[in-house]
């Protein structure tokens, strides 16, 4: 890393169906040959990230963890871009990731768990870091947080949605140089649709 690595943008998602909008908004502003990284622990949203992305380009889904393969390919269904959706989490080496022999120039590209292998197959990416809200506000100590105050049912009035709301905060950094100002670009749309990230 270290050159050309931008600050970031950064905003809060309440809801999955959030995160799935946020893939959608940044994957119509992706063209062939960008990649992206997905950043965060178990069960942070990555996969739910990337079905927005899907939808953005209208590939043939279902986007979901490509379990039983590395790497899935998902045609357009619009005449744009593939879709190749990686999960680098059991690569044994991050190397491996360059053996696939992915036709990166032709295609949308992203890698799950990818931090370590997506550098060694190309010089320009997007990085979308996701992390539970909830524990960066969880006071000190490690203390669990008790789920029953957090679905009490004066704090939403999604009395239909019966997911809990487990708020995620996603930050986005490009490394390398674009052929275009993505990041602004990527920025106003993000903001114009899930505000200014709470400091
Ligand atoms: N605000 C939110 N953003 C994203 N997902 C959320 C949110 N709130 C709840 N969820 C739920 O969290 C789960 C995220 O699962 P997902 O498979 O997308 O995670 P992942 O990061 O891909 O996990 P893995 O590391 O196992 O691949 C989904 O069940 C989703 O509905
Ligand atoms: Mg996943």
């Amino acid at each position: 890393m270290g050159d050309n690595v931008t600050p970031g943008i950064s905003v809060e998602l309440a809801t999955a169906e959030d995160m799935v909008r946020a893939g959608e908004l940044i994957g119509a502003q992706l063209a062939a040959g960008d990649v992206l990284v997905l950043t965060g622990p178990l069960g942070a949203g990555k996969t739910t990230f990337a079905r927005g992305l899907g939808r953005a380009l209208g590939v043939r889904g279902p986007v979901t963890s490509p379990t039983f393969v590395l790497a899935r390919t998902h045609p357009s269904l619009v005449g744009g871009p593939e879709l190749i959706h990686v999960d680098a989490y059991r690569l044994g080496d991050p190397a491996e990731l360059d053996d696939l022999g992915l036709d990166l120039a032709a295609s949308v590209t992203v890698v799950e768990w990818g931090s370590e292998a997506v550098p060694l197959i190309t010089d320009r990416w997007l990085e979308v870091t996701i992390e539970r809200s909830t524990a960066l506000s969880a006071p000190a100590g490690g203390t669990e947080r008790d789920d029953h105050d957090q679905n009490s049912d004066h704090d939403h009035d999604h009395e239909h949605d019966d997911e809990p709301v487990d708020p995620r905060r996603l930050t986005l950094t490009t490394t390398g140089v674009f052929n275009r100002p993505l990041e602004a670009s990527l920025g106003r749309a993000l903001r114009a649709e899930f505000g200014a990230s709470p400091a």
